[in-house]
């Protein structure tokens, strides 16, 4: 019995041990927090072994999980859901029900998770297409690009490049009734990456005559550059994206060398060559005070690595749209931003935000303050966040009013 009882007390305490992780005080509901972390740290545990053990890909554990929250595209009574394609590119299409002469909204949504996770399938993906589709009477173009390792850079950027170019032509808009100064693209995370970089090269194709008229970035990665800024070194092990995972993410997206994903582990990955880019990320210039605090900036030296070289796509601005001059910046639709305090991407957002307004682009900046990343991937499943539907929320009322 005495036995028994010891062994159960130790593996008791080991388990709080385990789920246990220090949050910043003002995070919402931090036991949910705290045990949606620990399944997500147990899944990246999981998935290291597998990996040293020769067994299989990381990635692969990776988005067994995610996959497991796959939904088929099931229509309701006010949205017809269906899985297509458009330029031999797979999208969820989602098309309201209501029947009225007049021209629709639209919005092309791209999901998150790190170009190598996620699908339009994804419950919590699907929930949020359904309900801008709904909210809005709106036509949703949900993409499923093809994603690294297995297709690196640049496939998920031309996918959902091309998704976005096959359905602005007037035929198609035609097709589906949908007004063609009335389109935004969207996405979250690596989602919003793409999107951000979508929508500069867009800009200046000559063969796209219907832009966007806005663009909805939620907590977006937009540069390789520099993996020092002040969110990068304050949330590198917050919950959800800590730094080991976010710099996984990128060297997989841009190759399978492994080499790359040491240099920037330590934030040696670019050559001296490339000093000129830095003024783009200066955070001592584009950060507001308060997010600098307890951070002094140094000019960057010291970096020999080659590897900035060896890799292009790791510096391509359709990788990094924060590296890009102010001059391609101008002419871009009114830009929707949302960042989070406790995110390691918050600067890439903020940046982006000083850089826009700067070029004269119309910018609104929501910033949440006691938010991890990833909000509104927490909308669905066993653990859900008031946050995920709180900015989900914003988000669709955001495209309401200004679409
Ligand atoms: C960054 O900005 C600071 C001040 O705003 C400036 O002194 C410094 O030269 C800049 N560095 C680069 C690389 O742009």
């Amino acid at each position: 019995m005495g036995v028994k009882f010891f062994c159960l007390l130790v593996v008791s305490a080991l388990i709080a041990y385990y789920i246990y992780s220090p949050l910043p005080e003002n995070v919402e509901e931090p036991w949910k927090l705290m045990l949606l972390n620990a399944v997500l740290r147990t899944v990246r545990h999981v998935a290291t072994l597998m990996e040293k053990l020769g067994l299989v890909h990381y990635m692969d554990v990776l988005k067994a999980f995610v996959n497991i929250q796959h939904t088929a595209p099931v229509s309701d009574e006010k949205v017809t859901v269906t899985d297509t394609e458009f330029n031999h590119v797979p999208v969820r299409l989602y098309i309201p029900k209501e029947q009225s002469d007049a021209l629709k909204r639209a919005v092309i949504y791209v999901h998150g998770g790190g170009w190598c996770l996620g699908s339009a399938a994804v419950k919590s993906y699907d929930l949020i297409s359904r309900w801008t589709s709904e909210r809005l009477n709106a036509v949703v173009v949900s993409v499923d690009y093809r994603l690294a390792p297995k297709y690196c850079f640049p496939v998920p950027f031309e996918d959902v490049y091309s998704v976005a170019k096959y359905f602005l032509q007037s035929s198609i808009l035609e097709k589906y009734n949908v007004e063609p100064s009335r389109i935004c693209i969207a996405g979250d995370s690596a989602g919003g990456n793409l999107a951000a970089a979508v929508t500069q090269q867009l800009l200046v194709d000559p063969d796209v005559k219907a832009k966007f008229k806005i663009q909805a970035l939620l907590y977006p990665a937009l540069q390789t550059l520099d993996l020092e800024l002040p969110s990068y070194q304050d949330n590198k092990n917050m919950p959800v994206l800590p730094k080991s995972l976010v710099i996984r993410f990128y060297s997989e997206y841009i190759t399978s060398d492994e080499s790359l994903f040491k240099a920037l582990e330590t934030n040696q990955h670019v050559s001296a060559e490339f000093n000129h880019l830095f003024k783009f990320v200066n955070w001592s210039k584009w950060l507001p005070e308060r997010f600098k605090k307890g951070h002094i900036y140094t000019v960057q030296s010291h970096r020999n690595s080659k590897i900035g070289q060896k890799y292009a796509g790791l510096l391509d601005p359709r990788t990094a749209p924060l590296l890009v001059d102010d001059i391609k910046l101008q002419g871009l639709p009114l830009t929707y931003v949302v960042t989070c305090q406790y995110d390691i991407l918050r600067d890439d957002g903020i940046i982006y935000v000083s850089r826009l307004r700067k070029a004269g682009v119309p910018v609104v900046h929501e910033h949440a303050e006691n938010a991890v990343h990833g909000g509104i991937t927490f909308i669905s499943g066993p653990i859900s966040l008031n946050l995920g539907y709180r900015m989900a929320n914003n988000y669709i009322e955001w495209l309401n009013k200004n679409l």
